[in-house]
């Protein structure tokens, strides 16, 4: 009896302990023991993570605390009006970013900002409620430096019930799991929802991360831990093997609009895989087939004649994937200048503009910026919508390219 206490006891401190040590020293993936977190690639790849931390893919989604959140709480603008009774003030109360519904000068409602998506031209964020997210009904714009309607929501009525869906995260982040209540109908606090699928917050992966486009890596860095003299890579997939397709689906995942029919979750794609066994495109690149400036870059550029007779273009040729889009025109025009050597304009496109003006700025031109048709927003007080303008990837000669 004694003897089978003090094994007892033994058993509990060694599961105490290893316990311990698991919490402290393991980093433990939500999506399960292939994944290593981009913590672990810094110690090997600091110029790939500084670089990658810093981009807008990494920012896709974030915890919407302070620092990551766009737009004014205290000063300037602040309060959305949707009539003369009825508006919506962003406010800060202690650590928590709120949007707050007043009618009459009361409080009626207040949603607390929870995840953030998005930074570059706009921020869109949501609020949890019975274990689902909800976009909240006014946006952040930098193109106004100012809170507009979210995309698709009411100027004249506020509205809380547009549910942020898994496919949203399958975008913006690296992970997020979802289960079926049914599955779990002893569960009293599930029943009472309506909706079947509910999100376990703890799964989230927030941003576009290393593992998201490079696949799990854990294998990989247990692998050049132990052989710290190996310098060729080992178990992980080099895009340098990819044909051109496999490495234009890894960002077409993505980058090719929304419209196609759904096989696979956009979270199983790993790279080398085909796009096409996840999802089938319902409408055919054609020359005149009009698509979004918005979330499309590859069917747009799939349009461009470079893009079809050059047989090599790729979103790598302009783009560093783990750097956000150069904001130097400039640096794109060498690019161009790659494929285009021996250019001649004709004389009424030379008279535009100085020859070096011409040699700087080929994207103003060949790449004009677009308004997006699927994403318009309207200002507090204003009956009008205003236009998202995104540049476009159709590269080619546009009747309005004087400038
Ligand atoms: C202990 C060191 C180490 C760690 C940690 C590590 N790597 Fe590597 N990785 C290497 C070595 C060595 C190479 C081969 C030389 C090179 O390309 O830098 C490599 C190459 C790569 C390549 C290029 C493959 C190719 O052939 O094109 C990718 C992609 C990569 N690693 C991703 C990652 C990711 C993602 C992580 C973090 C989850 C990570 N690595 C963590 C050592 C490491
Ligand atoms: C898992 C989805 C996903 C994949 C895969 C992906 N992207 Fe993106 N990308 C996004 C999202 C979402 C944004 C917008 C991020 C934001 O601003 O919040 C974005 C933004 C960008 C930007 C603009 C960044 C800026 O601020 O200028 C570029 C350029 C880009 N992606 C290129 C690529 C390339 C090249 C690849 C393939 C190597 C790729 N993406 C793969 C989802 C993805
Ligand atoms: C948006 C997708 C994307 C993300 C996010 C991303 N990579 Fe990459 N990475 C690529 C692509 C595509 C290449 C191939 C580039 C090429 O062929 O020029 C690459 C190449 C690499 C290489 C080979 C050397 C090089 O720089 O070309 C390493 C190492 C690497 N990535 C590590 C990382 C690490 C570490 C992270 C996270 C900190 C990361 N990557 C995040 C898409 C991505
Ligand atoms: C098929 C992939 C995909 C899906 C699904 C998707 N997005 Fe995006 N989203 C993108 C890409 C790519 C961009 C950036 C490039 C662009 O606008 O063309 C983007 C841009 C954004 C931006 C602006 C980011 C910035 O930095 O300017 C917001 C906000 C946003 N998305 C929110 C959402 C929300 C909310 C949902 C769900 C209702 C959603 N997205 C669904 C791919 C997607
Ligand atoms: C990888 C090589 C490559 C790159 C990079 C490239 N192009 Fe092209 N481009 C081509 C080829 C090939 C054609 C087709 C020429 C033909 O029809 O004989 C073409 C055609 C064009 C045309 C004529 C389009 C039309 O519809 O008639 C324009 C304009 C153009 N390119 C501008 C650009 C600009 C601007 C850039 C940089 C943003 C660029 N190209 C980058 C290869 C390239
Ligand atoms: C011929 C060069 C070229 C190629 C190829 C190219 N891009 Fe771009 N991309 C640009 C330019 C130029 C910009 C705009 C930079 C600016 O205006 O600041 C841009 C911007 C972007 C943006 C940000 C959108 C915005 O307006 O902020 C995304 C996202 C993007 N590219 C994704 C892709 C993807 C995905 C591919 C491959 C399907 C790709 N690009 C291929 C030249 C290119
Ligand atoms: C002021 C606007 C403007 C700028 C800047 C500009 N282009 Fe053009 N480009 C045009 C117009 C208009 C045409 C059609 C008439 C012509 O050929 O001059 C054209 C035609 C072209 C063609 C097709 C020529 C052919 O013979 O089929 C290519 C390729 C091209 N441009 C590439 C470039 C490149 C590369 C740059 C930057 C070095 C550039 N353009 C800068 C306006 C511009």
């Amino acid at each position: 009896m004694k003897k089978n206490c003090i094994l007892f006891a033994i058993v509990v401190l060694v599961a105490f302990l290893t316990s311990c040590k698991n919490e402290s020293d393991e980093y433990i993936d939500p999506r399960g023991t292939d994944y290593a977190g981009s913590e672990s690639c810094i110690q090997c790849h600091q110029t790939q993570y500084e670089m990658a931390s810093k981009s807008s893919h990494f920012k896709a989604t974030a915890p919407a605390i302070s620092g990551n959140v766009l737009g004014d709480f205290d000063k300037g603008n602040h309060t959305f009006i949707y009539d003369k009774n009825t508006k919506l003030v962003m406010e800060k109360r202690n650590d928590s970013l709120y949007q707050v519904l007043y009618k009459n000068g009361k409080e009626v409602e207040a949603h607390r900002f929870e995840i953030v998506f998005g930074t570059k031209h706009a921020q869109t964020s949501v609020y949890w409620r019975d274990h689902n997210t909800y976009e909240l009904p006014i946006s952040y714009y930098n193109s106004i430096n100012n809170w507009a309607t979210s995309p698709g929501f009411p100027a004249d009525k506020p509205y809380f019930d547009r549910m942020v869906v898994k496919d949203c995260y399958s975008c913006h982040s690296s992970n997020i799991s979802s289960r079926n209540i049914n599955q779990n109908s002893q569960d009293k606090n599930f029943l009472s929802i309506e909706v079947e699928d509910v999100i376990d917050k703890k799964t989230i992966v927030y941003g576009i991360d290393c593992e998201r486009c490079h696949g799990p890596a854990k294998k990989h860095v247990d692998f050049h831990l132990k052989n710290p003299d190996v310098k060729t890579a080992n178990s992980i997939t080099s895009f340098k093997t990819l044909n051109r397709q496999q490495k234009l689906d890894a960002c077409a995942l993505c980058h090719a609009g929304n419209d196609g029919m759904k096989m696979k979750s956009r979270f199983d794609f790993k790279p080398g895989d085909n796009l096409s066994d996840f999802y089938r495109n319902t409408r055919s690149v054609t020359d005149t087939a009009q698509f979004d400036v918005h979330g499309n870059q590859f069917r747009l550029m799939s349009q461009s004649k470079c893009f079809i007779k050059s047989e090599k273009m790729d979103c790598i040729t302009c783009h560093n994937p783990h750097e956000n889009a150069s904001k130097n025109l400039a640096s794109y025009s060498k690019i161009c200048m790659s494929c285009h050597q021996g250019l001649k304009h004709n004389e009424t496109t030379l008279k535009t503009m100085s020859g070096s003006l011409l040699a700087n700025n080929c994207v103003e031109c060949h790449m004009p910026k677009k308004s997006s048709g699927a994403i318009k927003f309207q200002l507090s007080d204003s009956k009008q919508l205003s236009n998202y303008i995104l540049r476009t990837h159709k590269i080619g000669i546009y009747s309005n390219n004087k400038k």
